[in-house]
Order: C-alpha cells, then structure tokens, then sequence
C-alpha cells in the first residue's frame, strides 16, 4: 500500500478517534504503525483500502471500531516485570496487610495476557506458604483491560512456550503450572481461582470495582497524554483505600500529575503510598 492511499486526513481522524476511544496518543509520525496494525483488517473485513476502513470507523461502524481499537493496543507483558514489584511485595508489603479481618483486594489495571495479575498470585501464595495464618479474610485479584482478546488469554490461563520463557522463574514453573497439551502450559486452578478478569476502559469509571489495598497500573499511562494521565490518576485514588499502594511501570512517575501520594524510594524500586484524606 502506498502513502497515497491512506493521506494524512484520514490519518489524523484515525488519530483523533483512537484518542477520544481509549486515549492512546499516537502523534505526528505513526503513519506505518497504523498502516501495518490495520492491515489485517482491511483484508477481513474486505474493505477497499485503509482509507475506506477508516471511513467505516469514523461513521460508528462498531465492529471495526472494535477491531481497531483491538489492533492498535500494544500486549507485551511478561512475568514478574521489573521483578521489583513482586520483590517489595513479598517482603514488606504482604505482611503489613496480611492479618486484616476483610478480604486483601488487589487490581492490575490494563492487564495484557495476565502474567501480572498471576505474577501477583503466586507471590502471595508463596508467601502464604510460609505464613499460613494469613489472609484469612481472603484474597480477590482483579484483572482489567480493554482488550477482549487479551482478557480471553487471562481467562483460559494457558501460555505457550515463548510467553513461559518471559521472566517465569523454574521453581514457579514447576510450582504453579501443569502441562495443558504439546506446547503450551496452564496455571493450577488454584492460582487461576484467586483472580477474575474484567473488561475496562481506563477512560471510563471504574467505581463498579470497589475498593482495593493494592493497585498495579503498570506501562500503560505511557500512551495517554497528561490529562488523561491526570484523571486516570486521581480515579485510581479514589479506589484505594486509605493507605493504599500504587505501583506504575518503572519509566513512569506522577510527577506533576497528582498531589493524592508520596512516593517511598525502595532499594530497588519504588511505589506510591495514597495519602491520608
Ligand atoms: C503494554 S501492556 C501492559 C501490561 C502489564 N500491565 C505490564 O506492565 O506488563 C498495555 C495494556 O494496556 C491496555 N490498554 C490500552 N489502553 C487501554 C485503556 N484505555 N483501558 C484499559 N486498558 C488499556 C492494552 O490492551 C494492553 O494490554
């Protein structure tokens, strides 16, 4: 396909839609980016050209609006990210939460394939191995994202052999996973039983949810501008509860975003505390 086909007018309604539908930012320049991701769907849905897609995405074609908004989100994820989060997690943080007489909630927010939310699970079932008296009350990890396709992944837990390579440590491989055919491996039902996966659009409300200990909404402010950061932010403080902990992914930082947390410098790593009211 030629740059003639798709012109920057189309380029720039594209742009604007995307924004406006989830956030995501793309600029000046992402001319190929979004020429490659809508490819396939030109072919599916046999339109004419790039062009003629995104008329039918600018018109309210939901399918297509749906299908693009699907295409043009980016999934990478992998295990234990960063590794940090899941380190501080099991030595301070779990204990300072793990006697409390209500059910320990927390919430990875655009969650990709899940590897975070079941990073999360099986940090806490480790550490409940060793403390066995704790989280009586209960635990509820809350997976979130705006991909069906992706929340599909997290729900049938099953990762083939390049997502298992991807940061899983041997020893939770052979705690936590059972073989699910020839080429791919599943998380033990009792991994899968401590989160639920949930459709949400970080632009919309997230009240439905509740109130969590614990939020991780990691590499994924990145792609929205300062505003939709900002008011992404201050959602995501409203559903912590007091004294409730945010972690973001380790290039982002609510600088000039947000005055609702302090930040505590770890070694390595750090997070943010939710400010008493
Ligand atoms: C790069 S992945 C991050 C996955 C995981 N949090 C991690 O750090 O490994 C970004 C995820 O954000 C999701 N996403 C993008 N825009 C979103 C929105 N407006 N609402 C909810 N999720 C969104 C994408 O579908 C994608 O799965």
């Amino acid at each position: 396909m030629t740059d003639k086909e798709f012109d920057q007018h189309h380029y720039v309604s594209f742009s604007y839609f995307l924004e406006r539908a989830c956030g995501i930012v793309l600029g000046d320049n992402k001319q190929y980016l979004v020429r490659s991701r809508l490819a396939p769907l030109i072919k599916q849905f046999s339109c004419a050209s790039i062009n003629a897609y995104i008329d039918s995405v600018i018109k309210g074609n939901q399918q297509h609006q749906a299908a693009a908004i699907e295409a043009m989100t980016t999934n990478e994820t992998l295990w234990f990210r960063d590794d940090y989060p899941f380190k501080l997690l099991e030595n301070p943080i779990l204990s300072q939460f793990s006697s409390k007489n209500k059910p320990f909630r927390i919430w990875s927010a655009a969650c990709s394939s899940g590897q975070e939310a079941y990073s999360i699970a099986m940090t806490i079932l480790n550490f409940k191995k060793q403390h066995s008296n704790s989280f009586r009350a209960g635990i509820e990890i809350v997976g979130t994202d705006i991909s069906e396709e992706m929340l599909q992944r997290c729900r049938t837990a099953e990762y083939d052999q390049l997502a298992i390579s991807r940061g899983l440590p041997e020893q939770f491989k052979s705690d936590f996973f059972e073989p699910a055919d020839n080429t791919k491996l599943r998380l033990k039902s009792h991994v899968k039983a401590l989160a639920n996966f949930k459709s949400i659009n970080l632009l919309e409300s997230y009240s439905s949810l509740g109130k969590f200990e614990i939020i991780f909404c990691r590499n994924v402010l990145i792609y929205f501008s300062p505003e939709v950061k900002k008011q992404i932010l201050q959602k995501i403080a409203a559903c912590l509860q007091d004294g409730g902990i945010l972690f973001l992914g380790a290039s982002e930082s609510i600088s000039g975003l947000t005055n609702k947390f302090d930040m505590l410098r770890c070694d390595p790593g750090l997070y943010y505390l939710k400010k008493p009211l």
